[in-house]
């Protein structure tokens, strides 16, 4: 092989940049607002790496052996995020899992046009025991003519109006996977360079896969659709064989899911009836990504991306995958 026969190394900020290019008019702002998404995940990640070894474990509020108070991993991966997009000019609003409420930066600049709404560590019951977390990202775009001050209008509209989503995994190795609406494309950390370098282009679901992932501890309470679809699938469709995978980390969970197809439910359950995942930071960036790879997303009834939001973090039943199991949900539902 040549020099020249090898592909180009492609870092995701040379993607953002090379793409917004084919966009007459774009700024190159919202290059560098990604910029600081993915600057903090690489952080985040940093700390995740030796959540082991460092003063992370532990309960936020308690004081380690140095006298410093330590910081829970959800906390810090919060403040990263909020230190970084901060500073961004285009941000005006940010909104995370950890703030009861929306933060306004500079929302009253005519340059702040984007709201950043986040979970900065999904899959918390994961992080003290190795198994992969995550970052969820989902992007708004101030509504024309809407008033700068007027917080809700920015924040409350529906997933089809994201300008941009994404989220990072950090597992065996650290993946961003991210959309603008022109497909779904994944980029590898590689830790030697400090640098995500494009992995996975133009990510596609499968029609069908062969795992689902629910948590079957949660199945007495299912309603009679999401129990009989259950048992279909372990009886098999089109004559194919499922295995169950759930880790307990939607972003590790429908990473898998995004990649080798099947689905990953989480229904309405008696200590949830309105479903647990919250809509805004999980749901809702996770149905673009979804369906901008070919997918379905659903609240069981209902297109994730077209549910108007009513509060920041109300939640919703959530099912993504491949279309024949979507398909075949969306049958047991309707009959049950
Ligand atoms: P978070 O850690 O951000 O609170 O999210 C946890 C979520 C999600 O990651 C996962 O799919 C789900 O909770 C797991 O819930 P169960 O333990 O009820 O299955
Ligand atoms: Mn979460
Ligand atoms: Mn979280």
């Amino acid at each position: 092989m040549t020099a020249s026969d090898r592909k180009p190394i492609v870092t995701v900020q040379q993607h953002i940049l090379q793409d917004q290019r084919k966009f007459p008019g774009a700024s190159g702002e919202f290059s560098w607002l990604l910029s600081g998404v993915t600057l903090a995940t690489k952080m985040i990640q940093a700390k995740v790496q030796r959540a082991g070894l460092s003063d992370i474990l532990g309960e936020f509020g308690n004081v380690n052996v140095q006298g410093e108070i330590q910081q829970k991993l959800d906390v810090y991966a919060n403040e990263v995020l909020h230190h970084n997009l901060s500073v961004r000019e285009s941000i005006g609003i940010l909104a995370s899992e950890e703030n009861e409420k929306p933060i306004t930066i500079k929302h009253a600049t005519p340059d702040a046009k984007y709201a950043v709404i986040f979970d900065p560590l999904d899959g918390s019951s994961n992080i003290d025991v190795g198994v992969g977390v995550g970052t969820t990202f989902s992007i708004l775009k101030r509504p024309e003519n809407a008033d700068y001050h007027d917080v809700d209008r920015w924040l409350m509209q529906p997933g089809t109006k994201q300008v941009a989503a994404g989220y990072v995994v950090y597992g065996s190795s650290t993946i961003l996977v991210y959309s603008v609406g022109r497909g779904v494309h994944g980029f590898t950390l590689d830790p030697a360079i400090g640098a995500y370098v494009l992995s996975h282009e133009d990510m596609r679901m499968p029609e069908q896969g062969k795992y689902y992932s629910v948590n079957e501890a949660n199945r007495d309470s299912f309603s009679a659709g999401y129990q009989k679809f259950l048992d279909n699938l372990r009886h098999g469709l089109n004559g194919k064989r499922y295995s169950s995978r759930y880790i307990g980390s939607m972003v590790a969970d429908v990473h898998r899911t995004l990649l080798k197809g099947g689905i990953f439910l989480y229904p309405p359950t008696a200590e949830n009836p309105g479903g647990k995942l919250r809509l805004l930071y999980e749901a809702s960036p996770i149905a673009f990504l979804v369906e901008q790879a070919g997918g379905i997303a659903t609240d069981g009834f209902r297109r994730i991306l077209e549910i108007e939001p009513t509060s920041i973090h109300e939640r919703t039943p959530m099912a993504v995958g491949s279309r024949v199991e979507m398909e075949e949900l969306a049958r047991c539902l309707k009959e049950s």
